[in-house]
């Protein structure tokens, strides 16, 4: 986290506070119908294990616990670009992978697209504040537009990231047509790096074969990196419905 005279960056959390709070709740209500049977003891002792393991995974992805920052930097570090032209964050959230990119390439013009819907706290207002504050604000806008379909012109992108978005995205069925509409708008020659749920078989597929069809989408160059082996996530965190299933999908278009 970085503080100025504007104020501080919120990157925000990747646990939401709901996954706390309605454990919290229902802890309460299991505790009052104690009073109707003592069954309702097996709810305390389950919801309190729900909460404390959420309570820990909040904590490690906060800003002093530095997990979130570390996660993005396998992102930025694999980007390999020159840093000339145009750049976009597919699902930006706070706009931390976009800022990233837009302090390392200092050249470069950085859009962050989000659908900045219900399910999380992130939002545009923040996006802007948080790149006033990392002095990139004059390099950065952001857009309201869902990876589904994004709202550029073929190739317009010279480089293309982003990081635990395409499995959320509702409005498409098959999530490797989010996938073939990030790299539409990455230019022939451009680079990409997209970190996601890559390991999860129901929703991608064998990762082997998912590399093959986009290397049949005609991508010049693309890699698969299992970044959910990385020795700085704890044991607890690698669970597959949390960060146990990640990888990182990058190349040259
Ligand atoms: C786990 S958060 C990751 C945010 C950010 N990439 C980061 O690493 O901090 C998932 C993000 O995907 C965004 N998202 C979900 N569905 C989307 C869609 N259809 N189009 C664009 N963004 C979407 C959410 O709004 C949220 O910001």
């Amino acid at each position: 986290m970085t503080e100025n005279l504007s104020g501080k960056t919120n990157y925000g959390n990747w646990v939401s506070k709901r996954l706390i709070y309605v454990p919290a709740v229902m802890i309460v209500i299991c505790l009052a119908l104690l009073f109707v049977s003592w069954y309702f003891l097996i709810g305390v002792v389950i919801f309190a294990v729900h909460l404390a393991y959420f309570a820990y995974a909040y904590h490690k992805f906060s800003p002093g616990g530095d997990i979130q920052t570390r996660i993005l930097d396998l992102v930025l570090e694999r980007t390999d670009w020159n840093g000339k032209g145009r750049a976009i964050d597919i699902g930006c959230g706070n706009g931390a992978l976009g800022i990233k990119v837009a302090k390392m390439y200092q050249n470069a013009r950085v859009t962050g697209i989000d659908y900045w819907g219900a399910n999380w706290d992130y939002a545009k207002e923040i996006c802007m504040k948080n790149a006033e504050v990392e002095g990139v604000v004059d390099r950065m806008e952001f857009q309201k537009a869902s990876a589904s379909s994004l709202p550029f012109a073929d190739e317009y992108f010279d480089l293309a990231v982003s990081n635990f978005v395409f499995h959320e995205v509702n409005d498409a069925k098959d999530k490797r047509d989010v996938i073939k509409e990030a790299l539409r708008v990455v230019r022939k020659g451009g680079k990409f790096v997209f970190q996601d749920l890559f390991l999860v078989k129901n929703i991608y597929g064998d990762p082997d074969d998912l590399i093959k069809t986009i290397r049949s989408w005609g991508v010049e160059n693309i890699e698969f990196i299992n970044t959910s082996k990385e020795s700085f996530i704890p044991k607890a965190l690698k669970l597959p419905f949390m960060i146990g299933s990640i990888g990182i999908i990058c190349g040259t278009k």
